[in-house]
């Protein structure tokens, strides 16, 4: 079967790397990915799967149906959208787009999950259940997962992979991470409400600007103090606007940010924890606030099983120089967890960083990727697809 894969993968390259450029040259921002999302519809439609375009709005769910001998049902998720980034690669097939770029691999996973849809089309049998193909829009914005699922895309769906690329990883190479993969990202405002009044007289106004700054420093050193320090949680400000003039005492200040977390318990416990510091800090001054706590996406939590079947099969098909075992989780965010919420599974790192130049990092102007990592991913895709059905029942719900 990996002989089979490696070559069909083989014979399909020149075509994937003609789709990934022509994704690369016409990037759509989050929410807007038609021409994408319609060009996806075509090369599936033309695998001879069933195709329905507009589910999660603008996403694209494809089913290759199998032999029907087993009932679970195997998804397979990849993002289509692009980032508001002027690209400055000088590439031949540059974005065409004025100020969109593909700068943080989703043409790539757009390619990936196209060309394991065709080699597992093409394997010349059945598999024993279905595949379905998740294209999401809007992952950049971490909306698109949920209008995936809010339109049914998870119904019956018993295990799910995805891909990111990494530009730290070299081309050729999977990186596996068992467990926490990405963090908890929710966003953050603070309001702090003072009195306004002469600069000249402090003491007869009560001065947002200065308890702002106090909000901030203390929430900074309370994390330190009352967390545990080998769970972690950041907490960034990154916006403060407030106040009219020099000479004027502020009476409202705003701050913006987002908290990052791994744990699901210390995620819960943080809008209560921040609502604690900013009420002790406002109070004896006088200052009232208000926050607004929304819940961003869940951490990514890899299933140990569903991790298995992307090692073995990575393993199997590029030998132990092409498997990298992550030992570190990311406190960076992905929507994917919220497919996780409805069925077990697992994210790989692609590598596509080249091994003989520098690597500029993802959502650089000029991020590149070494396109022989398509091939890599579509194989190690393909493969632990097939492997899906060979694992027993209950290790997936473990
Ligand atoms: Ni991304």
């Amino acid at each position: 079967m990996l002989t089979r894969i490696k070559d069909l993968a083989a014979n399909l390259a020149p075509r994937l790397i003609e789709i990934r450029r022509h994704l690369h040259s016409h990037p759509e921002l989050s929410g807007q990915e038609f021409q994408t999302a319609a060009y996806v519809a075509g090369v599936l439609s033309s695998c001879g799967l069933q195709v329905k375009e507009g589910v999660g709005k603008v996403g694209v769910v494809a089913e290759l149906v199998g032999a029907g001998m087993d009932s679970r049902l195997l998804a397979i998720r990849t993002d289509m959208d692009a980032l508001p980034i002027s690209e400055r690669t000088g590439l031949e097939f540059a974005s065409r787009q004025p100020g969109v770029m593909h700068a943080c691999g989703h043409d790539v996973h757009t390619t990936v999950g196209l060309g394991t849809a065709m080699i597992l089309s093409q394997l010349g049998q059945p598999l024993p259940g279905n595949v379905r193909f998740l294209f999401q829009s809007a992952e950049e914005t971490a909306q698109g997962a949920r209008w995936m699922v809010q339109d049914g895309a998870m119904e019956k769906v018993t295990g799910i992979f995805s891909v990111h690329v990494f530009p730290t990883i070299p081309a050729g190479v999977i990186g596996v991470r068992y467990g926490a993969l990405t963090a908890a990202a929710d966003d953050l405002e603070i309001t702090i409400l003072g009195e306004s009044g002469h600069g000249a007289r402090p003491h007869e106004a009560v001065d947002a600007v200065w308890i702002a700054a106090q909000v901030i420093t203390t929430l900074q050193q309370a994390i330190s103090r009352t967390h545990n320090p080998l769970r972690p949680v950041v907490l960034t400000i990154g916006q403060i606007s407030g106040g009219r003039a020099p000479n004027v005492i502020a009476d409202q200040v705003k701050l913006l940010g987002t908290v990052r977390s791994l744990h699901p318990e210390t995620g819960g416990a943080l809008p209560n924890w921040i609502e604690r510091i900013v009420a002790s800090v406002c109070q004896p001054y006088g200052a009232r606030y208000q926050i607004n706590y929304r819940r961003g996406v869940p951490s990514v939590q890899n299933n140990m099983a569903m991790t298995q079947l992307i090692e073995s099969a990575a393993e199997e098909a590029w030998g132990s120089q092409g498997v990298q075992i992550i030992h570190e989780p990311s406190l960076g965010a992905e929507d994917f967890s919220v497919y996780l919420q409805y069925a077990p599974g697992s994210m790989f790192r692609l590598g596509v960083g080249f091994r003989d130049r520098h690597n500029y990092p993802l959502h650089h102007p000029q991020f590149e990727v070494d396109e022989s990592a398509i091939v890599t991913g579509v194989v190690t895709l393909a493969y632990a697809a097939c492997k899906y059905w060979q694992q027993s029942e209950h290790l997936l719900h473990a």
